[in-house]
């Protein structure tokens, strides 16, 4: 849909008011109304460099979700403040890892005898009090675009074979790096249920794993499944199978193709005319997908429409409101993180920022 003319221009408007002032960023979920005013476009890997990458911008607005607003306020200078246009722009993902669930899942890694040879390593899509729990407990950050190379970092942490990862908040991406890029097997891998007493596991589940997966999962993407597929695969013979390895397992082995959002956009731009592809990811990336190559077929890997609904909080409306204060001299919407959890946090992703690649 065409976004309201007013609203754009009043967009515009305070964008040319604050200038090299203000910086905004946009991650590839972003409804088009709002990814138009962004000044840089990414996943969540790049958007946290990017952020770090502009010390003379006063106001960082976050066109993306909380747990990314947070990791932009602990990546940069204390001066700078950084702005989420809905607070109410969370992840359900994100939310399924608390502090204390953690804490506590660590302690009976105690108890059990293990948690010496653990290294936790946290999704992105995490709370700054989860990134700080692994800074403090010698672990490391990572995005989708890097999650093979930061558990190659975790393994090398212990004594050759000793190491076991505490993988933090998707199982998905956890198991589906670890089998398809680490050569892990399936079997290696098991699930921590923080309802449960113990995870859920046996003492030998545990001294036999070498994945602990966190259960969490994205809710978006959880919704592919494999029959869709294999119908696609049937109605468009050669068509390409392009997915986000938020997908579950069994989705992304029946996928020709797995990566970061980044990763999904290049391969897409990169593809010869006449290609056919469908893409298991958040539908507002899919449609401009489609929308900007006409010259090839763009169709969504799932019969329903299925948007991130925090991603979508942030709309024209609510960025308009954001900017319009923040000329009006009123930061609104400020997200910082308490200086005690951002040392630990930045500890964390620092070690993510250093990995090699
Ligand atoms: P990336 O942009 O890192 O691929 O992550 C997808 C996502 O779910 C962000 O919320
Ligand atoms: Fe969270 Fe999934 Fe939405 Fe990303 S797409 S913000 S992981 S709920």
């Amino acid at each position: 849909a065409a976004s309201d003319p007013d609203l754009v221009e009043r967009a515009r408007a305070a964008k040319a008011a604050l200038g090299d002032r203000l910086f905004v960023l946009g991650h590839h979920y972003q409804r088009d109304e709002v990814i138009q005013f962004a000044d840089v476009t990414g996943d969540s890997f790049k958007l946290a460099r990017d952020a770090a990458g502009r010390p003379d911008a006063e106001f960082i607005v976050f066109c993306g979700v909380h747990f990314m607003a947070e990791s932009a306020d602990i990546l940069t200078a204390p001066s700078q403040q950084v702005v989420l246009p809905d607070l109410a722009a969370g992840c359900s993902m994100a939310d399924m890892a608390r502090l204390r669930q953690v804490e506590d899942a660590w302690d009976a890694m105690g108890d059990a005898g293990i948690q010496d040879s653990v290294v936790p390593v946290t999704y992105m899509n995490s709370s700054a009090d989860i990134k700080a729990f692994c800074g403090r407990n010698g672990g490391v950050v990572c995005t989708s675009s890097n999650a093979d190379v930061a558990l190659d970092w975790a393994f090398a942490q212990k004594p050759a074979g000793e190491a076991k990862i505490l993988f933090l908040p998707d199982q998905h991406l956890g198991r589906n790096t670890a089998v398809l890029q680490m050569g892990i097997g399936l079997d290696e891998c098991v699930v921590w249920d923080p309802h449960l007493p113990s995870g859920g596991l046996t003492a030998d589940e545990l001294a036999h794993a070498r994945m602990i997966l966190w259960k969490g999962h994205c809710s978006v993407h959880g919704r592919f499944t494999e029959d869709v597929v294999d119908e696609l695969r049937a109605k468009h013979p050669g068509i390409n199978i392009l997915v986000h390895p938020e997908c579950p397992h069994e989705v992304v082995l029946k996928a020709d193709l797995v990566g970061s959002t980044e990763f999904i956009i290049k391969t897409i731009e990169a593809a010869e005319p006449g290609t056919v592809w469908a893409i298991g990811t958040e539908l507002n990336l899919v449609k401009r997908l489609a929308d900007n190559h006409p010259d090839k077929t763009i169709v969504f890997l799932n019969r329903n429409v299925c948007y991130c609904s925090t991603m979508n909080r942030i709309d024209l409306p609510h960025l308009v409101w954001a900017l319009e204060n923040l000329v009006a001299g009123q930061v609104v919407n400020q997200i910082t993180v308490d200086p005690e959890t951002e040392a630990d946090a930045l500890v964390a992703l620092q070690r993510m920022l250093d990995l090699p690649g």
